[in-house]
């Protein structure tokens, strides 16, 4: 058994064993629990995914003194709900995207944690990876001139009908699912919320939108973004200014494949976005060291989440075309 930080686990979610317990490995945390809501189910997934207890009702881990972080990749619509029940437990949280629904949700969660003295984040785990403090330094150095555009895009193709993302009532859809990226990606550079937006939506039969596309105002420039669930797959992103260009490739979740690019005039700079390690070690890597006291919290829910939220809703009540 590995020792380090003690991590539970709210559900027995695919995201959690394809991209969340790569990352608690590498970095030396402890896969301590995964809560279910079906006893065998729950069982079977621990012993599949090496995790040292299973655990039937979130509820139970969120009570045990044993678990000292918890992870929530319950579907959307259950962020707000469990993630303010494990912030009254104490215990600091690592939520997936989209953190609420709202940015009245997002509010909700931050004055809690706030309130409590416990640590909460949103796990766009690009925030705490190089090559995104590689795109900041770029911009903050005058590299791209004044930052004027950000031209980004999400798109994938689900396979399975059968799936949350589908699921209206579970907060599915593609602005939330994937279109949160592009939004929140123009958020941290721009330094803000949007304040104008125009979008087209591609209803899917079941309510939630299969793709939506748009474009979004802010103070200083501007966000070109898709989302889908039925295309792709597609991470493209251009960061424009007024001297020259970044282009990456995936900027979410880059692989070794990846690549970031600068062009300024003729003069074109290329270096990995990859770093070699699972997408969400370096977030889970960060969090285990302030739990630890090692370090202060950075990119928390309190100073990341609420701008990415507003706009969000800025796009769900912009008007449409269909
Ligand atoms: N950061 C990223 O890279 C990334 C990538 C993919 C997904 N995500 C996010 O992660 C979250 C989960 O996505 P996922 O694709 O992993 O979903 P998933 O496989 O369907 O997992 C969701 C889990 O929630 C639990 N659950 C509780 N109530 C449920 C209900 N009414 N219906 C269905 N499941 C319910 C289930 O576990 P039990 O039945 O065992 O309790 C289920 O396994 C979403 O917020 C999504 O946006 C993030």
């Amino acid at each position: 058994m590995t020792t380090g930080i003690r991590w539970g686990i709210l559900g027995t979610a695919n995201i959690a064993r394809a991209s969340f317990l790569p990352g608690l490995r590498a970095a030396g945390g402890q896969a301590a629990a995964v809560a279910g809501r079906d006893a065998e189910r729950t069982r079977a997934y621990a012993q599949q995914q090496g995790i040292d207890r299973a655990i039937t009702g979130y509820e139970a881990l969120l009570d045990d003194p044993a678990i000292d972080a918890v992870y929530v990749p319950l579907p959307n619509a259950l962020h707000l709900p469990w993630v303010q029940r494990a912030l009254e437990a104490g215990k600091p949280v690592l939520c997936e995207k989209p953190l609420g629904l709202t940015a009245g949700e997002v509010d909700t969660m931050v004055a809690t944690s706030t309130r409590v003295g416990v640590p909460l984040w949103e796990a766009f785990v690009f925030m705490f990876r190089p090559h995104f403090a590689e795109i900041r330094a770029w911009i903050a150095d005058g590299a791209i001139g004044a930052l004027q555009e950000v031209d980004s895009h999400f798109r994938f193709a689900l396979r399975s009908r059968d799936n949350i993302r589908l699921r209206p009532e579970l907060g599915g859809g593609a602005l939330y699912d994937v279109g949160c990226y592009p939004v929140h990606l123009a958020t941290q550079l721009f330094g803000g919320a949007g304040i104008r937006a125009a979008v087209l939506v591609d209803p899917d039969p079941t309510g939630v939108d299969a793709a939506t596309s748009g474009v979004v105002a802010f103070e200083t420039g501007q966000l070109l973004f898709g989302a889908s669930l039925a295309s792709g797959p597609d991470t493209f992103t251009r960061i424009v200014g007024s001297e020259g260009v970044i282009t990456t490739s995936n900027p979410f979740h880059p692989g070794d494949g990846d690549e970031l690019t600068l062009q300024q005039g003729n003069r074109r700079t290329t270096v990995r976005a990859g770093d070699g390690t699972p997408s969400f070690t370096a977030q889970i890597a960060h969090i285990q060291r302030v739990v630890r006291g090692e370090e202060a919290p950075r990119a928390t829910a309190a100073t990341t989440s609420r701008a990415t939220a507003a706009t969000l809703d800025l796009i769900r009540q912009a008007p449409r075309g269909q």
